[in-house]
């Protein structure tokens, strides 16, 4: 740039234009600042676009998966069958209501819970399963609901990272019945700066997840009437008028993420010691929310990422594996339990990734990677 400093390039940005602007002032104008007529048009036009019949927003996807929880009455004595191989918050879940997480490994090429891992962890105490369309590549869902049928398992989807994703039936991620929970922190494939969205399976259920994030308060409660324990887990009208806008553009936030994915396979196609992730599998579509690669054996992922950055390039080491954790220890978690996904978490590392990144800063981020590894 002038003055001869070099242009930073962050790992995420999220698309906040006149449209968003447009629709948060029509709210803060109208006064209704918490639940109101925003947080239902966002419902509306999200499950719209998802193609499920209803969707309840809440204030971030941790809360929507504790909602979850709650839902499928996971509790005390429960195991739930899950991945090591996530962000925290889909363990810690299952650990606010007293069900235990029982980590399974996962899929070499998908690092996704492996059905086998999970067909010799079923037992007994199996309340249920709950997957993670890891970097937004689908579960092996249908693998999964075969493994849960015969016991009526329940199933709670974290979908987080996944809005968009295609499944190897060809269904949109989060609409196969199950619960199903996405988030949309500013990093997501879309953002309400901190908000989640939960599906839910049946009306019935929806109505329960409706008075939970609500402190308990049914539709026809005044406000300090409740019919049961409940959070605070709404979803302001202010976050809710960011969430309709980025709906109206989604369809173009993620076709521009997968372009920026395009560019960045092709441009670290021969670039030695560098493993890309997939982008489909005979039906199965990632959506993209992260780039993560591979780096090859002998290539130290901390000095790369020391050398990016002197150069003006973020990057991260993504993701720690879950149950490696101390409070996850605590429950006799040890470090080689899950080779798979423990190889995943020491040589993974998260590239600069956003749908406005042009051709010239994802050159720069190959240019420079391949020089760090180069170097070394
Ligand atoms: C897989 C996964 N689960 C859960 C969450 C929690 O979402 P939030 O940060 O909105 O609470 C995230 C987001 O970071 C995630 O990536």
């Amino acid at each position: 740039m002038s003055n001869g400093e070099i242009e930073q390039i962050q790992l995420a940005q999220p698309e906040i234009g006149p449209r968003e602007e447009e629709l948060v002032l029509e709210v803060l104008r109208s006064g209704r600042l918490s639940l109101g007529p925003m947080g239902e048009r966002f419902e509306r036009e999200f499950a719209a676009w998802l193609g499920s019949e209803d969707a309840v927003a809440v204030s971030s996807g941790t809360t929507a998966l504790h909602l979850g929880v709650r839902a499928l009455g996971w509790g005390p004595g429960d195991e739930v069958l899950t991945s090591p191989f996530s962000f925290v918050a889909s363990a810690n879940c299952l650990l606010y209501e007293g069900a235990r997480p029982v980590f399974c490994d996962v899929d070499p090429e998908t690092l996704n819970l492996d059905p086998g891992a999970v067909a010799a962890a079923l037992g007994e105490r199996t309340a249920g399963i709950l997957p993670i369309h890891i970097f937004g590549f689908p579960a092996a869902m249908a693998e999964l609901e075969a493994l849960a049928a015969p016991g009526a398992l329940a199933i709670l989807e974290d979908a987080c990272e996944a809005l968009g994703a295609v499944d190897s039936e060809g269904k949109a991620v989060g609409t196969r019945g199950n619960l199903a929970t996405f988030a949309f922190y500013a990093n997501k494939q879309m953002t309400t700066g901190e908000g989640g969205m939960i599906v839910p399976a049946g009306a019935g259920a929806a109505a329960r997840l409706r008075s939970e994030r609500n402190q308990g308060r049914a539709a026809d409660m005044g406000w300090l009437d409740h019919d049961g324990i409940g959070f605070n887990y709404r979803l302001s009208d202010l976050a809710a008028g960011l969430g309709v806008a980025q709906v109206e553009k989604l369809d173009s936030l993620l076709s521009r993420r997968e372009a920026v994915a395009d560019l960045y396979a092709q441009g670290l196609a021969d670039v030695e010691g560098v493993d890309t992730p997939i982008a489909v599998r005979g039906s199965e579509r990632r959506s993209w929310f992260v780039y993560v690669v591979r780096l090859g054996a002998g290539i130290d992922r901390d000095a790369t990422i020391a050398r990016l950055a002197e150069r003006g390039i973020a990057s991260k080491a993504y993701l720690p594996c879950i149950h490696l954790f101390p409070h996850l220890r605590e429950l006799g978690y040890r470090e080689g339990q899950f080779p798979v996904a423990e190889a995943a978490s020491a040589d993974s590392l998260a590239l600069p990734f956003f749908p406005a990144m042009s051709e010239g800063q994802v050159d720069r981020v190959c240019r420079e990677l391949a020089a760090a590894i180069r170097s070394r």
